[in-house]
């Protein structure tokens, strides 16, 4: 099982969309979850931004009924931008290069059965080449971003890697989980993975976290596999048993990382983002201590 097998370059990256956002109701009847904004702006866009300075050149958004918005998001808004450089601004001022024409791709899961279940529907557009996958409610904060330093990795190791972090270890069953091997730096083997285990039964507190880099040998497992927790077909599950074909690593991620899924991250995401910003940071500091205060 040489590495050598399996490092082709990481050039596709697949965005699955689809899912209901229940934990967002009743903000995500209309709005898709991926575009609530942390600051001033959408959740998929940090992401695709992520993807983008890890030398992504294809997106795959998998997208479900009322997410077609979020791929309008990577239009070109001409009486916007008209009117903005009519009044001396600019859209974004942050500038984000936009996707090539011809480079975003949507792919339509009709029934969100599951994580696993939308990632095999970008199947055919993946084809046979290694890509990576971005949980856009997962904002990974840091730089380089998270996926740079897993491809970089990918670049040593080859194969399958996970972004990887520690959770206090009662928490562990909301989560996929690794069984860790050995481990050299932020680089550790994965021996096994396990979707929401039973605290008693977690093999250790790395949970999996919103990135991969997979082999599309992936897509053939999920072809056949059969539901699991939640009654939903899991990427975990498919991942697990390519464990022992190929190399299998976990990389934890040198940055912060909000569960914007959930309130609670989603605050948090938006309480630190805002604070570092160069425009607001100091006044929300002021108002949130007056808040405290008071
Ligand atoms: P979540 O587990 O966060 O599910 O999915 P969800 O439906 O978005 O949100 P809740 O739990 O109901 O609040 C993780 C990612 O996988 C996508 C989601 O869009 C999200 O980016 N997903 C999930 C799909 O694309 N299809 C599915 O069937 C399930």
């Amino acid at each position: 099982m040489s590495a050598a097998q399996f490092n082709k370059p990481v050039r596709k990256a697949v965005f699955p969309v689809a899912g209901l956002g229940t934990r967002f109701l009743p903000a995500t009847k209309a709005i898709p979850k991926e575009l609530l904004p942390i600051v001033d702006r959408p959740l998929i866009q940090y992401a695709v931004d992520e993807a983008r300075e890890a030398g992504i050149e294809e997106f795959i958004f998998v997208t479900g009924r009322g997410k077609t918005a979020i791929v309008e998001h990577f239009d070109t808004a001409f009486e916007l931008e008209a009117t903005m450089t009519g009044r001396g601004k600019s859209l974004d001022p942050l500038e984000p290069t936009r996707i090539l024409p011809g480079n975003l791709v949507t792919v339509r899961q009709q029934v969100p059965l599951g994580l696993g279940h939308a990632i095999w529907c970008a199947r055919a557009i993946v084809g046979d080449e290694p890509f990576a996958i971005f949980l856009p409610d997962e904002l990974m904060h840091g730089s380089p971003g998270c996926m740079a330093q897993m491809v970089e990795a990918y670049n040593e190791v080859g194969g399958n890697l996970i972004s990887v972090l520690e959770v206090p270890h009662e928490d562990v069953s909301s989560y996929g989980v690794i069984d860790p091997g050995a481990a050299n730096g932020a680089l550790t083997e994965v021996k096994g993975l396990v979707e929401k285990p039973k605290v008693e039964d977690a093999p250790s507190n790395l949970i999996v976290s919103g990135r991969y880099i997979l082999q599309p040998e992936v897509m053939r497992l999920l072809e056949n596999q059969s539901k699991g927790a939640g009654g939903e077909i899991q990427l975990t599950d498919s991942m697990a048993r390519m464990i022992g074909t190929q190399p299998f690593h976990a990389v934890t991620f040198a940055g912060r990382r909000f569960d914007c899924g959930s309130k609670l991250g989603f605050v948090e995401a938006t309480l630190a983002l805002a604070l570092e910003r160069e425009d607001m940071g100091a006044e929300v500091r002021e108002l949130a201590s007056r808040m405290l205060a008071g």
